[in-house]
């Protein structure tokens, strides 16, 4: 199963970064084909029609084949205000806007329809970020995502990770393993 995992967060020390590594190697070792993907290595701006109208940015398209090519997702999270990053809404904006013209991705859900995704996040608070869960949920739903409805939210992701950025109580450990055996598992049974 070809998954592709990133982290909705840029950040140089970020837990989610952190978090997505983790899932990316664990789920190579249940067998998936994983793409662990850095959205910093894309060249995407602040979502703009007008600038839309003069081209789609060559990343997005690349962004677009990416999550075409996935039948399965992992998505790290981080939470600001209660919600998920604008990072990540204007990613998936991006990716769910028609390329008008074109006759491969002038469908707005070509790089979204029937993937199965996986939401996890991270934060230094308790909560672990699990409302900014809740807020992706229903954009993913809208992108007509498969949504896991095994889940995890990291608390205190601070405390969480050694110094080569490992993920080290068993514990914690098998909550990313159930969201990524969950993922696979209904991968393996939607995808065509
Ligand atoms: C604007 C802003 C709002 C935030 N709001 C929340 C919040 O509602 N809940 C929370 O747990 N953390 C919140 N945080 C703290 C983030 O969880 C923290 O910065 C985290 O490290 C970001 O994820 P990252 O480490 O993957 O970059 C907020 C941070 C920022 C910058």
């Amino acid at each position: 199963m070809k998954l592709l995992v990133f982290a909705g967060s840029t950040r140089e020390k970020s837990f989610n970064r952190r978090l997505a590594r983790t899932c990316a190697a664990m789920a190579a070792a249940s067998g998936a084909e994983v793409t662990h993907i850095e959205l910093a290595d894309f060249d995407v701006p602040m979502y703009n029609a007008d600038l839309e109208a003069r081209g789609t940015p060559a990343d997005v398209i690349r962004l677009k084949q990416l999550c075409f090519e996935h039948p399965a997702w992992l998505i790290c999270t981080p939470e600001y205000n209660a919600s998920y990053p604008a990072l990540l809404k204007n990613t998936l904006d991006w990716i769910s806007s028609p390329v008008k013209g074109d006759p491969v991705w002038n469908d707005d859900f070509r790089a979204t329809r029937g993937k199965v995704v996986g939401v996890l996040s991270a934060s230094p608070g308790a909560l672990g970020g699990l409302r900014s869960q809740s807020h992706l949920a229903p954009l993913l739903i809208n992108l007509h995502c498969w949504l896991a409805p095994q889940n995890f939210a990291l608390g205190r992701a601070g405390d969480a990770f050694d110094e080569a950025g490992n993920l080290v109580n068993e514990t914690q450990r098998k909550h990313v393993q159930a969201v990524i055996d969950q993922v696979l598992w209904a991968a393996g049974r939607l995808a065509p």
